[in-house]
């Protein structure tokens, strides 16, 4: 049956608008939502003199693509090789003939793929990958990959924007639904066979909105490193003015679960071990081999000790609670990073130096977790000035779960 490319766009207009109504280079990957853009354009705003800022929890880079656009310094860190790989193409500064070039490469690649002249690359070794893509849309992205593949030189600028456009067009082909902040899969019912001519055009469309956003070049390059937020001493040089973050939260996202189509497709993950293994470094993972752990992790000497956690912590593992000890242990475990991860921003804390930390709150067993009150608590343990704390916006339809701005100011 054909597919109805029109509601195809509609359903992706949606999710666009819902959680990514942003242009160029801040929405190559509907990954950050809208308002989180608008936020750290927000804070970013207030400072006139050039900064050199840190985002030691990068994700989809936000906060150093808009330093960059504001000549600031921004230098960001993140655990996820994919994300500092997407960092780093999001934040660089394209030539006219880079993006000239490029197009020249998308139309070879689509001929290529259109007269089936190139070998496919493997199918990736995603679980249940039918779920995913039906059998012509797989067909269509392993020779689309290996166009790429054969039509461009490895590591050069012209590579990047095309897989940025075919991260986007994975999505786009996808029986994934986005009708909520995580993902589903469409059912049989909604499922419509795609032609190859609109499997094209979605890439070329897609290319079209990549490269647009690439001519909008920032005025200075962002700095994306890959390291651990637990070790910053090690990762990143020098002191920081300003420090503008969103931390994961305490709410079980995995970033390595939703972002594996990514991964694996481009080689950044090769099995599930690896992907658990991944998940277990990040901070406040739980995916795979991560959850398993929990059961037996033990809290280390010098964690942070504060009455409203501990109390929370009690009440989440009530014995009326099923699982309700390995999530008291999650919750601990992600505090327990958290402190790790500040004591390592100390050293490189310029004097009178601002942090903001945008930070939800979340519940567990109906016990609400009061996440920005224990920010606020282990920065002023650590010496911090001026904490303030800031509701930003309701989360979700839940009436206790919002977003807070907890910011302070390290001594002088
Ligand atoms: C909430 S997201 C950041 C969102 C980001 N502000 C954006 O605009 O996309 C949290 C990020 O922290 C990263 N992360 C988790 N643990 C980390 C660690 N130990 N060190 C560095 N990054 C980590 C995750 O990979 C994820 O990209």
């Amino acid at each position: 049956m054909k597919v109805d490319v029109a509601q195809k766009l509609r359903q992706r207009a949606d999710y666009t608008q819902k959680f990514n109504a942003n242009t160029g280079r801040h929405g190559w990957l509907r990954l950050t939502p809208a308002y989180s853009v608008k936020i750290v354009e927000e804070l970013m705003g207030r400072y006139e003199k050039p900064q050199r800022v840190l985002d030691p929890f990068c994700g989809t880079a936000t906060t150093a693509l808009s330093a960059a656009y504001r000549g600031h310094e921004g230098v960001t860190t993140d655990i996820n090789p994919f994300l500092v790989w997407l960092g780093k193409a999001k934040t660089a500064q394209y030539s006219d003939a880079t993006i000239a070039s490029t197009h020249r490469i998308c139309a070879r690649i689509i001929d290529i793929t259109r007269r089936d002249v190139i070998k496919p690359v493997e199918t990736p070794p995603i679980y249940n990958i039918n779920r995913w893509w039906c059998r012509e849309s797989l067909h269509f992205l392993r020779r689309l990959r290996a166009g790429i593949e054969s039509e461009s030189e490895d590591q050069s600028p012209e590579r990047d924007l095309l897989l940025v456009g075919f991260c986007r067009a994975l999505i786009g082909a996808s029986n994934a639904a986005f009708n909520h902040q995580s993902m589903s899969f469409k059912q049989d019912a909604q499922l419509r066979i795609p032609l190859n001519a609109d499997l094209e055009n979605m890439f070329i469309n897609d290319m079209r909105f990549v490269l647009d956003g690439a001519e909008d070049n920032p005025h200075k390059t962002g700095n994306v490193l890959l390291g651990d937020a637990k070790m910053l001493p090690e990762v990143v040089d020098g002191s920081f003015d300003l420090i503008i973050t969103s931390p994961p939260y305490a709410n079980r996202m995995s970033y390595i679960r939703e972002l594996r189509p990514y991964m694996y497709w481009l080689g950044f993950l090769g099995n599930g071990h690896d992907a658990g293994e991944l998940d277990w470094s990040a901070i406040g993972g739980t995916w795979g081999v991560a959850t398993s752990r929990l059961n037996d992790w033990k809290q280390p000497k010098n964690v942070f000790m504060h009455p409203l956690l501990n109390a929370s912590l009690s009440k989440i593992a009530h014995r009326e609670n099923k699982n309700g000890r390995v999530l008291a242990n999650y919750v601990a475990k992600y505090f327990s990073d958290i402190w790790e991860h500040l004591n390592s921003l100390l050293p490189i804390l310029g004097r009178g130096s601002e942090l903001h930390y945008i930070v939800g709150n979340s519940t567990f067993y109906g016990v609400l977790l009061s996440v920005e009150k224990i920010y606020e608590a282990m920065l002023s343990s650590l010496g911090f000035e001026n904490i303030q704390c800031c509701a930003i916006r309701k989360r979700n339809s839940k009436k206790e779960l919002f977003e807070f701005d907890v910011s302070a100011r390290w001594p002088n």
